[in-house]
């Protein structure tokens, strides 16, 4: 947990910076309006009114443009810059290198720190059977048909497998065809991305990076990439708003899952042999045997 201290000082320190650059944005609105209410009240615009509007809408502009830093990047590069030896950095960096590649296309950044072990969110994204019935709600029951491909690779794997739409009032279709093949790609121990085909071999893309924080905790950085043509700020809107709903409908399965043991999630013998569970068996080939030891200890 002391190792992770860096990690929670910069979230708090991001969260503190975006909360005073929020509330500027009110108080920049009103200053301007209140400048523009006195300069117009004596139905005369002098240079100076013109000159203090000027300035006022000069500042709020430049407070606009001092945005924080998007809170993942922030996060990281400050690990970087301290040089933390933290074992998940160092799982991070494969990831990170595709997400430079997306990053023209990045839409949506949220994190959450969930008070559930990192192995129970790995194991969570990594089973493709819990689309069909966890998320039933909100992927408006998809089914996956089969599974088309798989590769290992020297850090992780990569899973293709077919969805369909069942339901012709799905939703979903707005998005996308009835069948597509969704790809599923383990970067790195703790960074899985999910690749969702839409409509004119357009895109979804998020990747899910998962930081240990102790035994019982983990932080859960969800960033979202597309090239769909849609108004920017309504596929902010409608993505967000997914991912909450998805995050929502995971909860009451993260915590079943952090009621079992451990051990038998990370047990090889014990992981089902099921083609929906390749991917999470290729986790336990490659990092089972270590991953229950790099879990931070609580002190
Ligand atoms: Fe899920």
């Amino acid at each position: 947990m002391n190792s992770n201290q860096p990690l929670n000082a910069a979230v708090i320190m991001t969260h503190l910076k975006n909360g005073i650059w929020l509330l500027g944005i009110p108080s920049g609105v009103f200053g301007i309006t209140n400048r523009t209410m006195v300069s117009f009240a004596d139905g005369y615009l002098s240079a100076l009114d013109l000159a203090q509007l000027f300035i006022a809408s000069f500042l709020f502009i430049t407070w606009l443009s001092c945005k924080p830093e998007e809170s993942f990047n922030s996060v990281n590069s400050s690990q970087q810059s301290k040089g933390n030896s933290d074992h998940s950095q160092g799982f991070l960096c494969p990831g990170k290198a595709r997400m430079y590649e997306l990053q023209a296309y990045h839409t949506v950044s949220q994190e959450y720190i969930l008070p559930f072990s990192s192995m129970c969110q790995i194991y969570h994204l990594l089973n493709l059977s819990h689309l069909e019935t966890i998320h039933a709600f909100s992927l408006n029951n998809l089914k996956v048909i089969q599974v088309t491909h798989f590769q290992p690779t020297a850090v992780g794997g990569i899973i293709k497998f077919q969805t369909t739409l069942d339901s012709p009032l799905n939703i979903l279709r707005i998005w996308r065809l009835p069948i597509v093949e969704v790809i599923l790609t383990l970067h790195a121990p703790y960074t899985v991305e999910l690749c969702i085909p839409a409509y004119n071999d357009k895109k979804i893309i998020v990747i899910f990076n998962v930081v240990p924080i102790s035994n019982k905790e983990h932080q859960l950085l969800i960033d979202i990439y597309t090239d769909l043509k849609w108004p920017k700020p309504l596929l902010q809107i409608l993505l967000h708003m997914a991912s909450c709903l998805t995050l929502f409908e995971d909860l009451p399965y993260l915590y079943k899952l952090s009621q079992r043991n451990l051990s038998c999630l990370l047990n090889l013998n014990r992981v089902s042999n099921h083609e929906t569970m390749r991917l999470f068996k290729r986790f336990v080939e490659l990092y089972g045997s270590t991953m229950e030891s790099l879990q931070p200890t609580d002190s």
